[in-house]
């Protein structure tokens, strides 16, 4: 998803290496073109081009960009095709203004006829650029910088945040409506960014932008402007207390590999830290009397939702609905009111779908409780009470260990709901060494007949449906081939149409739900299809199936959670051997701030 970074410096300075690294540092977020704009004594220096922060800056030299102020932008293409024209920044018409933005413009068409009724020259159809004009027509009718910018919200729709700076002027300027803003404060600099994570190794000082607010940046001060009426806003600076996360692969070829096998010492710290955290007592109190309670999340973090809703019904007796967020909105909404509790869960807390969610939330009075990983998100200080994942930060677009820790964290959350002892959870990071030893071993032979017919299905039944679909995202993502995640019962109600002979079928199953599986499982076998069983050792299973993958003996709960590790091996080696970046799938994001 697009980044910005801007930063204004006390005394002129080769700017161009510290924005390739703040560019690299947005680039987890998912992109396809970078650019670099400085401001010096001389004037705008602007780069850019199709392509990795790395390709783009060594194809236009950034390193040698020089000047006070600077900005740096990765694209992820949105309005406009993927071409030079489009990558960000973006100058107005006579080349005195340059900025970028992150968002989405959804009256670009309507503003581009506007532009071209008053003669303003356009260069693409990037809804970035849109913004750039939006404020020079009003600069241009004498408004100043703050004026214009005013008067420049009022015109755009859509949720976004901007920076944007004059070449005469002296400062930067920044807005915020609906897409993330954060401002840093450090010695004889301030800088702005699209996230915390890419100031934190420049500065652990800064300040939270909120929708609706202007930000002016000088190098030793910033200053806080509410758009609606023009009025300064005082905000006290926070200082980040947390590990600066480091990108770093150690010995793995990618950080997804990497992140996969730190699944079982996540798991430990995580388990260590609800044990001994009051905020863990303080969110299960809120659940116990809360007379309803929902799970709402996007992506892999809405499977755990899902997960999380068979923990807390068959465990706790507790009636929780998981939904997404937009269904959430669409759906809920009229019912919604103060006996409401809702748990919002996004490892990267900055999900647009999940903050339109916590919106509504805020406007019904639900109450809200919040899952996540980053410490500082959004979604942290939105809610009122917050569970850490605490796995360390995911690098990889595709979600692993922050899924399993979500899954792992709904079952901990259910066990002590329920009263149960929680011994048998400190087993999981041996099991899950242990899954991860036999998926290196054996993950190839559920590879094989997936490889060759490029197309398939993952069943789970109950408790492992949510592992079906989460398995299914994985390979999709990663390999771009098609899968499907299905419950396996609903499987004849027509998907088994597909099923001609070599047809491969996954069937994820936990140990009480063998017998129904051995009935799904025949139905895909006697019309030819490739049967794969995922499960604890079970002779009566295994003599129904063509291949085998025995998961680490560990109980209802826990064997879901297993199941998740060799689907994501499984969906990395098929990447590698398709040749694909299994770091940066096409397409996607980290961190989804668009609707
Ligand atoms: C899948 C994946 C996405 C995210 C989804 C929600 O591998 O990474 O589906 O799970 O975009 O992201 P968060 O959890 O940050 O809200």
């Amino acid at each position: 998803m697009c980044g910005i970074f801007g930063i204004i410096t006390a005394q002129e300075t080769n700017l161009g290496p510290l924005l390739i690294e703040a560019g690299r540092r947005l680039a987890y977020r998912g992109y396809d073109s970078a650019g670099c704009a400085t401001v010096s004594s001389e004037g705008i220096d602007l780069r850019k081009d199709v392509g990795r922060v790395d390709e783009v800056a060594a194809r236009w030299e950034f390193a040698n960009m020089r000047g006070r102020r600077g900005i740096v932008q990765v694209r992820w293409a949105t309005f406009g095709e993927l071409a030079r024209r489009n990558a960000q920044p973006h100058l107005d018409c006579d080349g005195d203004m340059v900025g970028a933005h992150n968002g989405n413009i959804i009256n670009n068409v309507q503003m581009r006829e506007l532009f071209a009724s008053e003669g303003h020259t356009v260069r693409g159809e990037n809804d970035g650029e849109t913004c750039i004009h939006a404020v020079e027509r009003h600069f241009d009718r004498g408004c100043d910088m703050v004026e214009a910018i005013r008067r420049a919200y009022a015109d755009l729709e859509g949720d976004y945040a901007f920076v944007i700076t004059h070449r005469d002027d002296d400062r930067l300027y920044a807005i915020k409506k609906g897409s993330g803003l954060v401002v840093g404060i450090g010695e004889g600099f301030t800088c702005c960014s699209s996230d915390l994570h890419s100031i934190l190794p420049l500065t652990r000082r800064f300040l939270r932008v909120h929708d609706g607010e202007i930000v002016i940046l000088w190098p030793h001060k910033v200053e806080l402007y509410r758009v609606r009426d023009g009025a300064l806003v005082e905000r006290a600076p926070e200082v980040f207390e947390g590990e600066v996360p480091v990108a770093d692969k150690g010995d793995f070829p990618h950080f997804i590999l990497k992140e996969i096998y730190e699944q079982p010492r996540a798991v430990e710290r995580l388990l260590r830290r609800l044990d001994g955290d009051g905020e863990t007592t303080r969110f299960l109190d809120a659940l116990r009397i809360a007379p309803s309670v929902f799970l709402v999340g996007s992506g892999s973090s809405f499977h755990a939702c899902l997960l999380g809703s068979y923990y807390f019904s068959r465990l706790a007796g507790k009636l929780v609905i998981p939904a997404l967020p937009a269904q959430w909105i669409e759906q809920y909404a009229p019912g919604l009111n103060a006996d409401t509790t809702v748990v919002f869960v996004s490892q990267s807390g900055e999900t647009k779908d999940v903050m339109n969610a916590v919106e509504l939330a805020r406007s019904k009075g639900v109450h809200m409780l919040g899952i996540t990983n980053l410490e500082s998100s959004s979604l942290m200080s939105a809610t009122e009470l917050n569970l850490l994942l605490h796995c360390g930060y995911e690098f990889s677009v595709a979600a692993t260990k922050t899924f399993v820790t979500e899954c792992v964290l709904f079952l901990y959350l259910a066990q002590r709901l329920a009263g149960l002892d929680g011994a048998p959870l400190r087993q999981l990071p041996t099991l899950l060494e242990d899954t991860l030893e036999r998926s290196e071993r054996q993950v190839d032979d559920i590879l094989a007949p997936l490889m060759a017919m490029g197309d398939m299905y993952y069943l789970g039944y109950g408790v492992t449906y949510p592992i079906a679909l989460e398995g299914a995202l994985k390979l999709k993502e990663l390999t771009y081939m098609h899968c499907e995640g299905i419950f396996s019962a609903e499987f004849k109600h027509g998907p088994l149409s597909a099923v001609s002979p070599g047809y491969p079928v996954v069937f994820i199953t936990a140990p009480h739900d063998v017998d129904m599986m051995i009935n799904h499982v025949n139905e895909v076998t006697c019309r030819g299809g490739v049967a794969i069983a995922m499960a604890e050792e079970d002779e009566r299973l295994r003599k129904n199936v063509q291949a085998y993958f025995p998961l680490p003996k560990a109980g209802q709960w826990i064997n879901p959670i297993l199941a998740t590790l060799p689907l994501q091996l499984a969906a990395y080696r098929a990447s590698v051997r398709r040749g694909l970046d299994p770091d940066y799938p096409r397409n996607l994001s980290k961190t989804l701030t668009v609707d």
